[in-house]
């Protein structure tokens, strides 16, 4: 084996050092509260036999694409998931890509131009970071779900900048490690009357809370390119950006993520399509409201343990209790683990220092037994 370059083996010293050195986990068998599988379709042997089925009546190859979807990869199923998805969501169309992070870094490398200027919230995901800092835009962030604040960024801009081109915002409408969102309707009115170009992330709202919170509102005709994932509620892998189609006709000629690799294999893409038709159909919403009644469950116990100093307020599936230490979150997730309960430590730099958090994922097959018993675990551990 060559040397490792002293460099990185001193970084990866450091880390160790302030205990955050990152390993891959074992997944053993324990109770689910850390995947993003909110509804239990990755486990679902119904929709797996339909998706089999769907699989099986295709043509052509079926180990991989073979290609990018602008050579030999672009299956004929993809024309039909993105009907499904545009109509679903009610976008003009939609173009699929193979996972949000490659969604994220295609849309904001390629989409704002040199003169433009993106405001992003200061805790929006790495995938929307990595992908503003391969553009060429200038962007600023603003505080968290803070309205006020990207307004005032704005008037700033306004009044120092003679010239600058389009303004776009981006938001997340589930924040991946607060659980928690911002005021859509006021964000998206603000947009309209100031010309303003939002783009929201609804990875982890998607499935969750149906059709998205943008959905839920009615105003996806205010919003310019919408992210959604297959990874969390839909069990499955890929992503999407939804809107216009001649934001779509851009994607396909300027996404590097989306040009300069391999599609997405023909059996995850009839996946993503069973995922859909079983968000439809009764089991799919049985599934869904189960996870909405386990929320609430898990809220109306943090109040009667007194816990809601500690965790932060969320309706989503998200709920994370912030500990602000790296050792107390550690071992408290450590005791937790030892009782059998998957809730992992969320760690500087995916969070800010000092706010060191466990993120509890909620799941329709969660039970309240199992929910009682990590917040008991963790009411020792706070006052203990
Ligand atoms: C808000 C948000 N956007 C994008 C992504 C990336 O999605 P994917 O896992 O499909 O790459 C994530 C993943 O955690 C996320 O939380």
């Amino acid at each position: 084996m060559m040397e490792f370059p002293e460099k990185l083996q001193k970084k990866l010293e450091v880390n160790q050092a302030k205990g955050r050195l990152r390993m891959l986990p074992t997944n053993q068998d324990q109770v689910d509260f850390s995947s993003n599988d909110y509804l239990g379709f990755a486990n679902d042997q119904l929709l797996q036999k339909r998706a089999e089925i769907l699989f099986q009546t295709q043509t052509g190859i079926k180990n991989g694409a073979s290609g990018s979807r602008l050579l030999s990869g672009n299956h004929p199923l993809y024309q039909e998931l993105e009907k499904v998805l545009a109509e679903y969501h009610g976008y003009e169309t939609a173009l699929v890509f193979n996972s949000g992070y490659d969604a994220n870094i295609g849309f904001f490398s390629a989409v704002p131009q040199r003169g433009d200027i993106i405001f992003y919230d200061e805790l929006v995901h790495a995938s929307i970071r990595d992908g503003i800092r391969m553009g060429s835009a200038k962007a600023y962030k603003f505080k968290h779900n803070d309205l006020n604040d990207l307004q005032d960024g704005i008037k700033r801009i306004k009044t120092h900048q003679d010239e600058y081109g389009e303004i776009y915002i981006v938001t997340e409408s589930v924040f991946s490690m607060d659980g928690d969102s911002p005021d859509l309707l006021k964000l998206l009115m603000y947009c309209k009357k100031n010309r303003i170009y939002p783009i929201i992330d609804e990875a982890h709202a998607v499935g969750v809370f149906g059709k998205g919170l943008v959905h839920q509102i009615g105003l996806q005709h205010l919003v310019f390119a919408s992210v959604i994932t297959f990874g969390k509620a839909l069990g499955c892998h890929g992503a999407a950006v939804l809107g216009s189609v001649s934001l779509k006709t851009y994607l396909i000629n300027f996404s590097r993520s989306l040009i300069y690799t391999t599609a997405l294999p023909p059996h995850t893409l009839a996946t993503i399509l069973m995922g859909y038709e079983h968000l439809q159909t009764e089991a799919g919403e049985a599934a869904r409201q189960l996870l909405l009644s386990n929320i609430y469950y898990f809220n109306s116990r943090l109040n009667k343990l007194q816990l809601q100093n500690i965790f932060l307020k969320s309706d989503s599936a998200i709920q994370v209790a912030v500990l602000g230490d790296v050792k107390r979150v550690k071992e408290c997730s450590k005791k937790l683990r030892s009782k059998g309960f998957d809730i992992r430590p969320i760690l500087y730099p995916t969070v800010p220092e000092g706010k060191e958090r466990l993120r509890i994922c909620i799941h329709s097959f969660n039970t309240h037994g199992e929910m009682d018993q990590i917040l008991k675990i963790i009411a020792e551990s706070n006052h203990g």
